[in-house]
């Protein structure tokens, strides 16, 4: 899983290619490389870490040539050191791939019978001696054909070839590949977002299809090798700055910026003048919807977890939540009458993308929920429900959990209304609290200092629990996956009245337990299940509003957030999670915005 660019130009290629790779280091980070043709041959630079490592290679010795081909890695086969990044090459032709060749142990052996050798552990290294092969007989595009038709798997390629200094040969099948347009200069890469500093005229290739880029024009070709048009779309132009301004790194600033992305995303969906929710061309009218699926991956997914909560508690519907990459491989009746809603901040992400193409291919109705408007999963599904939260780089993500619950809430209150679910009256006052919520969100984000404090306290434990009923269960999945991606300490999600079942066995003398108590109907069961914890030596982390009240005095920290209308909880309990898994792993000096071993957005299964 990776990211891939490409650039066929009039000058030199290589500093496009590498700022480029900047932008697609949130596909993962683990190391980069990029190739061009200089002098007649191909010239690799590659190395394991960042791209800015690879920058300074160039500073030293720069690439010259006006085509080349780059990548960032996650590595899925083999360990990300020099010799297993991208690009692979022989004398004649240099690939760098994003996805997976399924079958390539099996490609290799088989090579490996008649004496070939391979120099790294990948599999896209077959790609390169599958074409090497090929390409003593064919020609370019003729040994790029007859190559995919040999890989199963996924893949998105960016090929360059020795003899041919003039084009770029791209190829996509399951990940996705982006086409750019210049003047004397057109780009290949894994999404818009890479190309948008270069261009804002994109195609996008489609499963199957080859193209050809030179600097002058690009062709293409579908899976039965047919010379093809494409449709060229205008992107929109960002409002949101992708700077980090004064702030240390994104996620502090992702963090902080939420009341401005909520109250942006709240202007853009209630009307002002009739306070009315407006939601266009849902694909199934709301009165005749008999069941919702929610479908997501992380966060995402956790999404999905508390809007379940909303739709039960506000439609008649019927309410499933499925992780991505679980849906995808079960034996799912479909439901004409169902609504299949996909929740992703990339739309990109690959089980996701799979997900909702097996709904499609089932012809039943779809929509999705995402930040990045012009992303795969949008272009394909029945009706795109944007977020509105502007680019997020962080990878793990904050900004985009809440405009992900925001969207989905105000998706269960509009269907809960247009099927008299929910009485007017009830309705606009949901409404008029809503607009609170930024102001309630900026209220929590004061507890940073004090948040600081008990992040120093617990940032050398060897474990830690989110516990929380109701709504708030899924934001203590939330809270532990936050903990865990970025300061690497083992925290567990759980339902605080599962923990008799079995977790109680983990607390042990000063172990951090941070319990979501909001003051709603599970509030006194899960005091109760504190209470359980602390006897058993557990450190207590009390999140509630019960205006400043110390309710035991066994609680090693109680934070008192703002009180609103009990089914926007999950929001403000939201932010004390993000600050203190943001300040243990400052404390722990671990990468924020790039943990270790993860990606922003996961492009394979
Ligand atoms: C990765 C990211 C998570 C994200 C998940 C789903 O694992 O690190 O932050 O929640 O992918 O991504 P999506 O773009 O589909 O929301």
């Amino acid at each position: 899983m990776c990211g891939i660019i490409g650039i066929a130009s009039n000058k030199k290629v290589s500093t496009n290619i590498v700022n480029a790779l900047k932008k697609l280091e949130y596909r993962g980070y683990d190391s980069a490389g990029l190739a061009t043709i200089t002098n007649g041959e191909i010239n690799e630079k590659k190395c394991s870490g960042r791209v800015e490592k690879l920058e300074k290679i160039l500073f030293q010795s720069p690439n010259e040539g006006n085509l080349g081909i780059g990548h960032v890695r996650w590595a899925t086969h083999g360990v990300p050191n020099e010799v297993n990044a991208h690009p692979h090459s022989s004398e004649i032709v240099s690939v760098v791939h994003n996805g997976i060749i399924e079958n390539s142990d099996k490609l290799k052996k088989e090579f490996e019978k008649s004496g070939t050798t391979f120099k790294s552990q990948t599999d896209t290294e077959v790609i390169t001696v599958l074409l090497t092969e090929k390409l003593k007989k064919l020609d370019p595009l003729k040994a790029v054909f007859e190559t995919i038709d040999m890989l199963k798997g996924s893949f998105a390629l960016g090929i360059i070839f020795k003899n041919h200094k003039e084009f770029v040969i791209g190829a996509r099948r399951g990940s996705p590949l982006a086409v750019g347009y210049s003047n004397n200069e057109n780009y290949l890469g894994s999404d818009s977002y890479a190309l948008k500093s270069m261009t804002n005229k994109i195609s996008y290739l489609d499963d199957g299809d080859v193209c050809v880029l030179s600097k002058d024009e690009v062709k293409f070709y579908n899976h039965n090798k047919d010379k093809i048009n494409k449709e060229i779309f205008t992107l929109s132009e960002d409002k949101a700055s992708v700077s980090k301004g004064n702030y240390k790194n994104f996620m502090i600033k992702e963090i902080f910026e939420q009341p401005v992305t909520v109250k942006t995303c709240l202007k853009e969906y209630i009307d002002k003048i009739r306070e009315e929710i407006n939601f266009y061309n849902l694909p199934l009218d709301p009165k005749e919807i008999n069941k919702i699926v929610l479908i997501g991956c992380g966060t995402a997914y956790h999404s999905c977890l508390v809007a379940k909560y909303w739709f039960e508690e506000f439609t008649s519907i019927n309410i499933e939540v499925d992780i991505a990459s679980e849906f995808r491989y079960r034996k799912v009746r479909f439901d004409k009458k169902a609504l299949y809603i996909f929740v992703s901040q990339s739309g990109e992400t690959a089980d996701t993308y799979a997900a909702l193409d097996l709904c499609k291919r089932q012809n039943v109705k779809t929509c999705s929920v995402i930040n990045v408007v012009e992303s795969s999963i949008a272009r394909n599904s029945n009706c795109v429900l944007p977020i509105h939260a502007g680019p997020e780089i962080g990878v793990a993500s904050t900004k985009a959990f809440l405009g992900q619950m925001l969207v989905l809430y105000l998706l269960s209150l509009k269907i809960s209304e247009v099927r008299n679910d929910m009485q007017n009256i009830e309705y606009k006052k949901k409404i008029s609290e809503l607009k609170k919520l930024p102001t309630l969100i900026s209220e929590a984000l004061k507890e940073e200092e004090k948040i600081q404090l008990i992040a120093k306290d617990i940032c050398e434990s060897k474990g830690s629990m989110f516990l929380g009923r109701g709504s708030s269960f899924p934001i203590a999945l939330e809270g532990a996956l936050k903990l865990k991606e970025l300061s690497y300490l083992h925290a567990e999600g759980y339902p605080a009245g599962e923990m008799k079942h079995g977790p109680l066995a983990l607390i042990e003398d000063g172990l951090p337990v941070v319990v979501i108590a909001p003051k709603d109907k599970y509030f006194e069961k899960t005091l109760s299940n504190m209470q359980e914890v602390i006897a058993r030596g557990g450190k207590v982390l009390l999140l509630t509003n019960s205006d400043g009240k110390v309710i035991s005095e066994n609680i090693r920290f109680q934070i008192n957030l703002p009180d609103s209308d009990l089914t926007l909880t999950p929001f403000i309990f939201t932010i004390p999670l993000q600050l203190l898994s943001y300040h243990v792993a400052l404390f722990k000096k671990c990468d924020i915005d790039k943990p270790r071993n993860l990606a922003k957005s996961v492009t394979v299964e």
